[in-house]
């Protein structure tokens, strides 16, 4: 047995200090518009969260990662915001606000929102101005415009694609264009301008002022940007190295200082206000900085995620996260699925394909979840075993709404009922990811199974009336009642941030925490002895042996 990591503090058993509570919390993510619908317009809302508080506390998280929620026109699923400090009167009010915070803090849940730093919508006031308004003009500056080409400025200023497919430049009619890396109503701000800086500074105090207890900053990589007069190809865009802190759009050094400014605003508070980077960087290292004390604080690793079921390809992740934590001061992210990807119990129900990205199937998509055919059982059993190991880890855990249940992705949404902008822009390409966000089923029957009293904004499959919460809640073997135990028990286990492997077989990953808790997850498909020590749960039956695709716990 060797002894891999002596980690930070964190948490004693059964005390938290509160200002470290995020180090190994358990953080549920709520995409609003398909959680809960209190009103019955289709769309789920901040009262349909406050009513189901009580849900989440049964299920045992620390915090809640709220999605945005913000005023938007739903170009790219809220991601486009119009006002940072406001509520989407179709998801209620700031009053309704408050009172989520309320319900959520008096059932001991934190609240950690969205916040989307590098874009807004093209509805927010300021984009809107900077149309109005002159080119070199104060109001333009906020956002990044650029020269057309041509004898009109009638081309764009380079051939740059967006991340979800066609150009990156488009034009305001004046011979000006602007840039927006994600879709065209997202044009992406430019945080050279103190206005911008201090706007987020303002928005940051805003929330926090509001009882929040943190911040997931989306695409954090790309704030800081420096685009020369001569702007480069794509094709030399992507050949740049990212790896330096030099590339002109991401990960850029400069980026912390940005960060520097926050992390003074968050510290304003007692405890301090939290924050956990989406920042896909490579290599892995450049994390360290997004995750340090002097930025943001933490940041995802999505290892996991891409990752095959497969013992060495964990145990690897699993090693190099926890060095890389320890080595930045923050604790490390551990997570399975989201609202950008495909459900881990579909994803583990497919074959390996060698297809990157692992997390997205584009292929099958494309097929509307035909081709290949989904091993539904397989996928569920071994995101039942992921999951538990999971969860064993020191760390911070963020589950994805629905994968409680353990929800498949719905892969036959028809074309007309689409909403993903990569759906629009990428015709026979990519169907997006409107299928990991179909609002969850609550109840075995109804028109929207419980998520509201109407129709839900995307269509739900025959299927969720089974997968519901009233069809797990009272049935011991759900994987509702799996979550439910596992988090109930991460929290009366949880102990220092250190791990210890055991040595196993090689298809068996067995590790042991601090206070003697251990697990032990067979990726094989052979059943294993199951080792000594008092069994307090595991991912499907146990008898005597471990059989394959099983994770238990153990007490020694
Ligand atoms: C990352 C978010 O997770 C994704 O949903 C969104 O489309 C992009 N950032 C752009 O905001």
């Amino acid at each position: 047995m060797t002894e891999l990591l002596t980690g930070a503090t964190g948490t004693t058993p059964g005390a938290r200090i509160d200002a470290d509570w995020w180090r190994q919390a358990t953080v549920y993510q709520i995409y609003p518009r398909s959680f809960a619908d209190a009103n019955g317009d289709g769309i789920g809302d901040l009262p349909g969260i406050t009513s189901r508080v009580d849900y989440l506390a049964r299920l045992g998280v620390d915090a809640v990662w709220l999605s945005p929620f913000y005023p938007s026109e739903l170009a790219d699923g809220g991601y486009d915001v119009a006002d940072h400090r406001n509520v989407d009167p179709r998801l209620g009010t700031l009053a309704d606000f408050d009172a989520m915070v309320a319900a959520l803090h008096a059932a001991g849940i934190k609240l950690i929102v969205d916040i989307v730093p590098n874009h807004s919508s093209d509805q927010h006031e300021w984009f809107k101005e900077a149309l109005a308004a002159p080119k070199g003009s104060l109001e333009r500056d906020r956002y990044v415009f650029r020269d057309g080409l041509g004898p009109h400025g009638e081309l764009p200023p380079a051939d740059w694609k967006c991340m979800f497919g066609g150009p990156a430049w488009d034009p305001v009619g004046d011979g000006q264009w602007y840039l927006h890396l994600f879709a065209p109503e997202q044009p992406d701000f430019n945080w050279h301008n103190e206005e911008v800086r201090a706007d987020f500074l303002k928005t940051l105090r805003f929330w926090s002022d509001r009882g929040v207890d943190g911040f997931r900053v989306d695409v954090a990589h790309a704030l800081a940007k420096d685009l020369p007069d001569d702007l480069p190809s794509e094709a030399q865009l992507q050949a740049m190295d990212r790896a330096t802190g030099t590339h002109l759009l991401w990960d850029r050094d400069e980026v912390h200082e940005i960060y520097a400014g926050w992390r003074e605003v968050f510290n304003e508070y007692d405890p301090p206000r939290i924050a956990v980077a989406e920042a896909w960087v490579d290599p892995p290292a450049r994390r360290a900085r997004y995750a340090s004390a002097e930025g943001l604080g933490q940041a995802f690793n999505f290892d996991l995620l891409e990752a095959d079921f497969d013992a060495d390809a964990y145990r690897k992740i699993i090693v190099e996260n926890l060095e890389q934590a320890a080595a930045s001061g923050s604790s490390t992210t551990w997570v399975f699925s989201n609202h950008d990807v495909v459900r881990h119990a579909t994803r583990y129900g497919l074959p390996p394909n060698g297809d990157r990205p692992r997390h997205y199937n584009r292929a099958w998509l494309l097929s509307g979840g035909a081709d290949p055919v989904v091993d539904a059982e397989a996928g569920l059993r071994r995101a039942r075993a992921a999951t538990l190991l999971m969860l064993a880890l020191p760390g911070s855990a963020y589950l994805y709404q629905g994968e409680e249940l353990g929800l498949g992705e719905v892969a036959d949404i028809p074309d007309a009922a689409r909403q993903d902008p990569t759906f629009f822009r990428s015709p026979g390409v990519d169907v997006g990811r409107d299928g990991c966000r179909v609002p969850i089923p609550w109840r075995a029957t109804g028109e929207s199974y419980g998520f509201g009293p109407a129709k839900a904004h995307l269509p739900q499959p025959e299927w969720f009336g089974e997968v519901s919460v009233e069809a797990q809640s009272d049935d011991p073997g759900s994987t509702l009642n799996l979550y439910r135990d596992a988090l109930a028990l991460r929290r009366e286990l949880q102990t220092d941030e250190s791990l210890t492997w055991v040595e196993s077989e090689p298809q068996v990953l067995h590790l042991r925490r601090a206070n003697g808790w251990e697990a032990v997850a067979n990726f094989g498909a052979a059943p294993v002895p199951l080792p000594a020590g008092e069994v307090l749960l595991a991912s499907g039956p146990v008898d005597g042996e471990l059989p394959g695709e099983t994770t238990v716990w153990l007490r020694n």
